[in-house]
């Protein structure tokens, strides 16, 4: 039996692959460890719940006693570490948690990792660390691009992954990272760019749309992302990371468009906004290291994927009215505001 160390595991992508590794592995047990902070959701595993090889812990991924203790009695044989602040917008208002959670957080199982061993620590990153490109540039991101975030959650993101190198290169802690595009798919907390624009659309409001609405993005379906880091788990080379991306671009313009053709809503609904200060232009991966290396290429064809996402939204609004219902009130509509701008 293998025992992976999920963190962040109540969240998008953390959810979708303990499914994923539940589902394809019967002996794989799982402990999931999350804050539940504002966007872990324990519905989203609702699903899994009573299975045997499941565990779920609340608690931060910076506490040492925590996790130390988890370690002591579930012996995890890997970690993969989901858990972060993740939301640009957010980390405009308040960096600082974003620093907590997604470096010192991220060091703390890194140093548990150190004193009590493990064979592989997985670290979940993103495109962005490496800064924004040109929308016409041809010289895309690879592995070895250097990291020029220019957002407080970027930043955090880079730090955590140098943080990462850094021990494995001094301390000898086995670990892989993966750096991946933008990920749409089922459970996304609806305050990301796709589960809030089909959200709002099914509710008759506006879809706001950053000025800059040119702006692109490369998409990766979840769960060949959660594919990618299973291969890098089983056949990664310890201390290298892995970009993974499918090479679909698609603007914020081109979003809302599919969505309010598949919901049948008018084009009347787009709203342009003022961009988020240092709004990154485009993002795109050079993804030929995973898939030459390791033989892992996207499944999901996006025009597919895209759809059959907006229709899951649609056929489940139990899932995100109460969400909305949370955060939304004292959030968007007094966004600007906070900012001051
Ligand atoms: N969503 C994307 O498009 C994308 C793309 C590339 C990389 N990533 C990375 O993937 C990871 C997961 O992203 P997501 O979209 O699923 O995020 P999410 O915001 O949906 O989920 C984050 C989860 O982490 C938990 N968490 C936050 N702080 C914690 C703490 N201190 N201790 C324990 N748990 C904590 C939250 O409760 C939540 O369940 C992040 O590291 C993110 O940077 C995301």
């Amino acid at each position: 039996m293998r025992t992976i160390l999920v963190t962040g595991g109540c969240g998008f992508i953390g959810s979708n692959f303990i499914r994923y590794m539940l589902d394809k592995y019967d002996d794989v047990f799982i402990i999931n460890l999350d804050a539940l902070t504002y966007c872990g959701n324990l519905d989203n595993l609702s699903d899994i719940n009573g299975i045997n090889r499941y565990k779920f812990i609340q608690g931060d991924i910076g506490d040492f006693e925590l996790v130390s203790s988890i370690f002591q009695e579930f012996k995890p044989d890997i970690v993969v570490n989901f858990a972060a602040e993740s939301h640009n917008d957010r980390a405009v208002l308040n960096p600082r948690i974003f620093l907590e959670t997604n470096v010192l957080g991220t060091q703390n199982l890194l140093e548990v990792c150190k004193k009590f061993g493990i064979k592989r620590f997985h670290h979940i990153s993103t495109c962005e660390v490496f800064g924004d490109l040109d929308l016409n540039d041809s010289n895309i991101f690879t592995e070895s691009s250097p990291y020029k975030p220019r957002t407080p959650y970027n930043a955090s993101k880079a730090a955590a992954d140098h943080v990462v190198r850094v021990y494995y290169h001094t301390f000898g802690v086995p670990i892989t990272i993966s750096n991946c595009g933008n990920n749409y798919g089922h459970y996304q907390y609806p305050e990301k760019l796709i589960p809030l624009f089909v959200t709002n659309a099914l509710e008759d409001k506006s879809l706001p749309l950053f000025k800059s609405s040119q702006n692109k993005r490369e998409w990766v379906y979840v769960l060949d992302h959660c594919a990618a880091v299973d291969l890098i788990l089983q056949h990664g080379k310890v201390g290298e990371s892995y970009n993974i991306g499918t090479g679909v671009e698609k603007s914020i313009e081109e979003i809302a468009a599919i969505i309010l053709k598949t919901l049948n809503k008018p084009e009347t609904l787009k709203q342009y906004v003022q961009d988020r200060p240092g709004h990154d232009r485009r993002y795109a991966l050079e993804w030929s290291k995973i898939k030459n290396e390791l033989g892992w290429a996207p499944k999901i064809n996006f025009e597919e994927g895209i759809v059959e996402t907006i229709l899951w939204y649609k056929n489940n609004p139990d899932w995100w009215k109460k969400l909305k219902n949370r955060s939304f009130k004292d959030y968007y509509d007094n966004y600007y505001s906070k900012l001051k701008l």
